[in-house]
C-alpha cells in the first residue's frame, strides 16, 4: 500500500483516487476548498501557490500526482499553478517526505508548437510560443530536477462525463471546423487519463515523459460530422478565418506508441468508443 498525494484533486484527480482506493492505497486529496472528494479520500486543504499553507501536509508520501488546473487562462494563473505551486510542494516534500518515490506531473500536449499535421512523440521538439505551453514546460523541468522520479504526462484535450462542450455545439448547429486541409486534433477520455495516471503511479518505473492521447488523432471536421449524424443535428460548417490571427490552434498527430509499449490498455481506444458511450449514457 502506498501513500499517494493528489495535488489538485478535482475531476481527473478524483477519478484516479477512486481507482487507487479500490486497490487499497491511502489517498490524500489536496485542494483549496471544501468541495466534495470521493469517499475514502483524506482531505488536505491548502493553496499550492501559498507556501505557508502547505505546512500541514501529510508526511511520508510515496507518490505525488500533480493535477491542479489554473482557474483562468492567463500567464499569471499558469505560472502560479504550474511553476510556483510545484516549487512550493517540492520544498515541503523535501522536509516531510524524504523517501518520495514518484512525482507525476499532469502536463499537456500544449508544449508542442507543431502545426503542420505531422506526427509528434515524446522526442519531438518542444518550442511553445504560447504562455500555456511555456509554463507547463517550466513545471516539467522542475519536476525532473526535483525530488522523486519525475514524470510529465502530456495529455491532449480531455472529454468525458460533464465535458459536453463539443456535443452541445454540434447539437445546436454551432460546431465549426478549420477550413482547408485536414486539421488534426487529439483527445483522451477522462477515464483513460485517470487510467494512465493509475498505471504510472502503481506500475513499473515511469518514463521522464509520456504522451497521453487515444489511438486516433482525427481531423476535427470528421468528429463533428460523426456526432452531427448521431445527434440528428445540422452538419458542422467551416469557421470564417479571422484576419490577423493564426487560425485554429493545434494541427498535429500525437503518438501514443510509448504508452502502448508500456502495456497500457485503453478503455476507450478512440474517440468513437468514447463519444458513443457518452451518447448512450
Ligand atoms: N481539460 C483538458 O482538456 C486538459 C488537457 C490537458 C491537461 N489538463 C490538465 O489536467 C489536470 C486536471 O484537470 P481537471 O479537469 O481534473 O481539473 P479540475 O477538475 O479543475 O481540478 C483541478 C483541481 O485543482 C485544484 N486547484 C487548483 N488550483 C489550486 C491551488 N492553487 N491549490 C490547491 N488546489 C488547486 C482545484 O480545487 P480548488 O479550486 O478547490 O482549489 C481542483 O480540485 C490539470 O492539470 C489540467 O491542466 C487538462
Amino acid at each position: 500500500m502506498s501513500r499517494i498525494l493528489i495535488a489538485g484533486c478535482g475531476d481527473l484527480g478524483g477519478a484516479l483516487a477512486t481507482g487507487l482506493l479500490d486497490d487499497g492505497h491511502r489517498v490524500f486529496g489536496l485542494r483549496r476548498d471544501e468541495a466534495p472528494l470521493p469517499v475514502g479520500v483524506e482531505r488536505v486543504i491548502a493553496d499550492l501557490s501559498v507556501a505557508a499553507s502547505l505546512a500541514e501536509l501529510p508526511e511520508a508520501i510515496d507518490t505525488v500526482v500533480y493535477a491542479a488546473s489554473p482557474g483562468e487562462r492567463t500567464d499569471r494563473a499558469y505560472e502560479a499553478t504550474f511553476v510556483t505551486g510545484v516549487r512550493h510542494l517540492q520544498q515541503t516534500l523535501a522536509r516531510s517526505s524524504p523517501g518520495l518515490d514518484r512525482f507525476l506531473f499532469v502536463s499537456s500536449t500544449a508544449v508542442y508548437a507543431q502545426r503542420d499535421g505531422g506526427w509528434v512523440d515524446e522526442e519531438s521538439l518542444t518550442e511553445p510560443v504560447h504562455f500555456s505551453g511555456r509554463r507547463l514546460l517550466e513545471g516539467e523541468r522542475l519536476v525532473h530536477d526535483g525530488p522523486g522520479r519525475g514524470c510529465a504526462l502530456r495529455l491532449a484535450g480531455i472529454y468525458g462525463p460533464g465535458r459536453t462542450g463539443l456535443l452541445d455545439r454540434v447539437r445546436l448547429g454551432e460546431a465549426r471546423y478549420a477550413p482547408g486541409p485536414p486539421h488534426y486534433r487529439n483527445r483522451i477520455h477522462r477515464d483513460d487519463a485517470a487510467g494512465i495516471l493509475y498505471h504510472l503511479a502503481t506500475g513499473p518505473t515511469p518514463p521522464d515523459c509520456l504522451i497521453g492521447v487515444d489511438s486516433a488523432p482525427v481531423p476535427e471536421r470528421e468528429v463533428q460530422e460523426w456526432l452531427a449524424i448521431r445527434l440528428g443535428a445540422p452538419p458542422p460548417r467551416p469557421a470564417q478565418p479571422e484576419p490577423g490571427t493564426r487560425g485554429m490552434a493545434g494541427n498535429r498527430r500525437c503518438s501514443n506508441a510509448r504508452l502502448l509499449s508500456r502495456g497500457y490498455r485503453f478503455r476507450f481506444p478512440t474517440w468513437r468508443e468514447g463519444y458513443a458511450a457518452l451518447l448512450d449514457s
